[in-house]
C-alpha cells in the first residue's frame, strides 16, 4: 500500500512536469503518444489522500483474499488446499468430477463472499478517482478501455467475436461430446454449457490440460500454423489460429 501510493505521488509529479509543454499540438507521434500516457494518471488522480489511501487498502486486501483462499475438504476440514499450486494441480490433472468439482466450487466458496462485499466500494472509489483525472473518465471501465488506444475497441472486439464463434461453436460441441464420454451422459448435457470445472483451469481460460481427454488424433504431432499464418495477412484468420493454438497446442 506505501508503495502504491508513492507510485501515485510520483505519477502526479511527472504528469504536471509533462504538462508544461503544449504536446497535444506536438508533430511527432510518438513523443504525442507518450506525453498522453504520462499525463493520464487514472486513480492516481484522486485528491484526498484518505480516499486514496482507502482504495489501495482495498486492491490490496482483495488480492491477499484472491491469492491465500483456500478450499477445506468436507470431511476432512484441516485439510486445506491452496490455490497455487493445489488447486491449479486438481483442475489440471484430477478425472474425478466430484473431485473436480470441490476444488472449483471450494476456492470460490472460500474467496467469492469475502470478494463480494470488497468490490461494490472498490468501484466508487475508483470511478471516484479517474473522475478526477484530467480527462475525465466516464468510469473506470472507460479509463482501463483507454489503455487499448483505439476509439472502436469494443466494435473490433465484437466483430471478432462474430467471426471466430462459428468455430467455437463447433469446437465447444467436439469437447462436450468428449467429456460426456469420460465423464458420463448424466453429468453433462448433450446441448448445453459444459460445466466449468470440466476444463482443466480454475477460468476454463486455456483447455491444454485436458488435451488428452480430447485429442483428435492420437499419436500425429501437433499442427504448426505458423506457415498458414505467415502465407495469409488476414486479420481473422490469424486471429482464429492464435485461438486454436491458445486452447489446444500452445502451452500455458
Ligand atoms: C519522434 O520522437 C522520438 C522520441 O524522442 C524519436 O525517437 C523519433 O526519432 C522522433 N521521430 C521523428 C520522425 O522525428
Amino acid at each position: 500500500v506505501e508503495a502504491s501510493l508513492a507510485e501515485a505521488q510520483f505519477d502526479k509529479e511527472v504528469s504536471q512536469n509533462a504538462s508544461r509543454f503544449d504536446w497535444q499540438n506536438f508533430n511527432n507521434a510518438t513523443l504525442k503518444r507518450l506525453f498522453d500516457k504520462i499525463t493520464g494518471l487514472g486513480t492516481a488522480a484522486q485528491t484526498d489522500q484518505a480516499k486514496l489511501e482507502e482504495l489501495n487498502n482495498i486492491l490490496s486486501e482483495m488480492d491477499n483474499i484472491y491469492s491465500t483462499g483456500k478450499a477445506c475438504e468436507y470431511d476432512n476440514p484441516s485439510n486445506c488446499l491452496a490455490l497455487n499450486p493445489d488447486l491449479y494441480n486438481c483442475l489440471a490433472d484430477s478425472r474425478d468430477y466430484d473431485r473436480l468439482r470441490f476444488c472449483w466450487e471450494g476456492w470460490r466458496d472460500a474467496v467469492g463472499r469475502q470478494l463480494k462485499d470488497k468490490y461494490p466500494r472498490f468501484v466508487e472509489l475508483s470511478n471516484d478517482a479517474v473522475g478526477q483525472d484530467a480527462q475525465r473518465w466516464e468510469d473506470t471501465g472507460a479509463y482501463w478501455r483507454s489503455w487499448y488506444e483505439t476509439a472502436d475497441f469494443q466494435e473490433q472486439l465484437e466483430n471478432l467475436y462474430n467471426q471466430l464463434t462459428p468455430l467455437y461453436n463447433n469446437l465447444h460441441a467436439y469437447v462436450r461430446k468428449k467429456l460426456r464420454a469420460t465423464y458420463g451422459q448424466d453429468k453433462i448435457s448433450a446441448t448445453g454449457p459444459i460445466p466449468a470445472h470440466l476444463l482443466g483451469n480454475m477460468w476454463s481460460q486455456s483447455w491444454i490440460n485436458i488435451y488428452d481427454l480430447v485429442e483428435p488424433y492420437p499419436g500425429k504431432t501437433s499442427l504448426d500454423v505458423t506457415p498458414k499464418m505467415q502465407e495469409d495477412v488476414s486479420r481473422s484468420l490469424s486471429f482464429i489460429s492464435y485461438c486454436l493454438k491458445q486452447l489446444f497446442f500452445a502451452e500455458n
